[in-house]
């Protein structure tokens, strides 16, 4: 059975009293234990945070990012190594805000999932189409070069460590949330796509989450989906309320 994941990128969000507040309302909610919930806070706050956490009741955190570089002279940046220095289990790589803001392209994509699994940290790998790709039914080749460039130089023992997330960019903040058949769609042929690539039992292991307006509202039916496996959520994962109805979601 592949686990169910619910991840919240916090993204530039909340002070360090804020997000300690956020993890008290989440901790003492009434959540699915069985489920496994990600908070991924902004840096300066991993530390307390993960102190705060301890893997209580199916709770992990995540960094948002790490550097390309295992150390050096990179001023302001963060490793895998220190991330993992802190406790941290798991950490956001290739999101489209870095992809598109910061430049990130697959090369140094690769090399941080690199780093992150040399440093038995869990990569959660962004990938997912713009929305001129879409309307130019380029999101399926897309997409496909993306686990290629990213991912596919992988072995199979460490592909199977990680957690791949579904997120069109069209779809992120901006209320406008796949439908059920474009995000079923879309994680059937990334299914597809390590099955020929890695095999049949790595391909149906492999957590593949949706990501791109996913609330309180639509995580029912997108979870509904055979191959979702759950969400990577960002504004409804600044509050407690909404982001544990998420976690709820799976019937
Ligand atoms: P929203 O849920 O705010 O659309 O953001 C999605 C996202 O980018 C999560 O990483």
């Amino acid at each position: 059975m592949r686990k169910k994941i619910v991840v919240g990128n916090w993204k530039m969000n909340k002070t360090f009293a804020e997000g300690l507040q956020l993890v008290e309302e989440l901790l003492a909610s009434q959540h699915d234990a069985a489920i496994t919930k990600i908070i991924a806070p902004p840096f300066i706050h991993l530390s307390a945070i993960t102190e705060r956490v301890k893997s209580e009741n199916g709770f992990e955190v995540a960094a948002q990012n790490c550097h390309q570089a295992s150390k050096g002279a990179f001023t302001g940046e963060v490793s895998a190594e220190m991330i993992v220095s802190t406790g941290v289990k798991n950490v956001i790589i290739g999101h489209s805000e870095r992809r598109i803001y910061l430049g990130e392209d697959s090369t140094m994509l690769a090399q941080k999932v690199n780093l992150a699994l040399a440093n038995n940290l869990t990569p959660i790998f962004c990938l997912g189409e713009s929305l001129e790709d879409r309307n130019t039914n380029l999101h399926l080749e897309k997409v496909k070069q993306q686990l290629k460039e990213g991912l596919f130089h992988l072995s199979s023992t460490d592909f199977s460590k990680l957690i791949i997330a579904y997120e069109p960019v069209w779809a992120i903040g901006t209320g406008f949330t796949a439908t059920t058949h474009q995000a079923q769609g879309m994680h059937n042929f990334i299914r597809a796509e390590i099955n020929k690539k890695y095999g049949k039992q790595i391909s149906e292991s492999t957590a593949i989450l949706y990501g791109g307006s996913c609330n309180a509202e639509n995580a029912k039916d997108l979870f509904s989906c055979i191959d979702v496996d759950g969400g990577l959520v960002g504004g409804a994962s600044l509050k407690a309320n909404d982001f544990i109805t998420i976690v709820n979601s799976f019937s």
